[in-house]
C-alpha cells in the first residue's frame, strides 16, 4: 500500500442484504469503521436497499460510501429493468462497480459495455470501481497478463475521464467465492502490471488510481495483500455481509496506512 493513495476498503454484498437487513449491516459496518479516519470505506447493497442505507448513513452522519453494483449507461427511457446514473445519485449512491466478472460472465456485458457504463458513472458524478480478473481456464492458459490487458486498455480513456477519483478492482474469477485466495505476491504482481497500463496512458493517472485486489478477502488474509506496493485496498465479497470481518479488513487496513506514514 503506497502511502500516496488512501486505502479503499469495498463490500459487494451482490444479491443479499436488499432490504431492512441491508441498513442494519450498514449501520454495523458504520460502527466499525467509525474511528478509521485513515481508510475510505464503501458498501454496495443491492439497487432496493440504496436508498434506504443512504438515509441511515446520513442520518448517523457516517463517512461510510455508497457504492451501486451496476448502473445503465442511458439516463432514461425504455430500459426494462435497467438503473441509470440519475438514479442512483437520487438514491444516494456516489460509487459504482462496473464489469464484475458476474455481470460479464452472467450477463454478458463486454468490454465495450464496460467503457459506456463508465462513461455514464462519470457523467452523472459517481465514481468507478472498474472490475478486471481472468476466469481459470484463461489463467491455466497463461493468458492472466493479456486478458487484463484487454480488459484495462478498454476502460482507461474513460478511467482517464474519472481522474484519480476511479478505482480498478483486479478479481480472478477462479478466487471469488472460492476461499482461493491470489498468493499477496502473485496479487502485486498483476497490480503492478494494472498500474503500469494505467501509466502508458497517464503517468499522472497511475499514481492516483486505486487499485483493489478482490476474490476470497477475508480478515485473517488480508493483511499480507494490502501489505503489497500497488494495492491499495480490497474488494471484499462475502464477508462483506458479516461487519465485524469487514470492519476487521478495514482495521487492517488502517493500521497499514499509520505504519506507511511513519516510515
Ligand atoms: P468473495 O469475497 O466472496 O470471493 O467475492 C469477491 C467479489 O466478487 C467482490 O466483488
Amino acid at each position: 500500500m503506497d502511502p500516496l493513495r488512501r486505502p479503499l476498503i469495498a463490500g459487494n454484498w451482490k444479491m443479499n442484504a436488499g432490504g431492512s437487513d441491508g441498513c442494519d449491516l450498514a449501520l454495523a459496518v458504520a460502527r466499525a469503521a467509525a474511528e478509521l479516519d485513515e481508510v475510505d470505506v464503501v458498501v454496495a447493497p443491492p439497487f432496493t436497499a440504496l436508498a434506504a442505507v443512504s438515509n441511515e448513513l446520513y442520518n448517523k452522519k457516517s463517512e461510510v460510501g455508497v457504492a451501486a453494483q451496476n448502473l445503465h449507461w442511458e439516463e432514461s427511457g425504455a430500459f426494462t429493468g435497467e438503473v441509470s446514473a440519475p438514479m442512483l445519485r437520487v438514491a444516494g449512491a456516489t460509487w459504482v462497480i462496473i464489469g464484475h466478472s458476474e455481470r460479464r460472465q452472467l450477463f454478458g456485458e463486454t468490454d465495450e459495455m464496460v467503457a459506456k457504463k463508465i462513461a455514464a458513472a462519470n457523467a452523472g458524478g459517481l465514481k468507478p470501481i472498474v472490475c478486471v480478473g481472468e476466469t481459470l481456464a484463461e489463467r491455466e492458459a497463461g493468458e492472466t497478463l493479456a486478458v487484463v490487458a484487454r480488459q484495462v486498455k478498454a476502460a482507461v480513456i474513460e478511467l482517464g475521464r474519472a481522474g484519480g477519483e476511479g478505482v480498478v478492482a483486479y478479481e480472478p474469477v477462479w478466487a471469488i467465492g472460492t476461499g482461493k485466495v491470489a498468493s499477496p505476491e502473485d496479487a502485486q504482481e498483476i497490480h503492478a502490471a494494472i498500474r503500469k497500463l494505467l501509466a502508458e496512458a497517464d503517468a499522472e493517472l497511475a499514481v492516483t488510481t486505486r487499485l483493489l485486489y478482490g476474490g476470497s478477502v477475508k480478515a485473517n488474509n488480508a493483511e499480507g495483500l494490502l501489505a503489497q506496493l500497488d494495492i491499495d485496498g480490497a474488494l471484499v465479497g462475502g464477508a462483506a455481509l458479516d461487519a465485524d470481518g469487514f470492519g476487521k479488513i478495514a482495521e487492517i487496513a488502517a493500521k497499514l496506512a499509520r505504519q506507511g506514514k511513519t516510515e
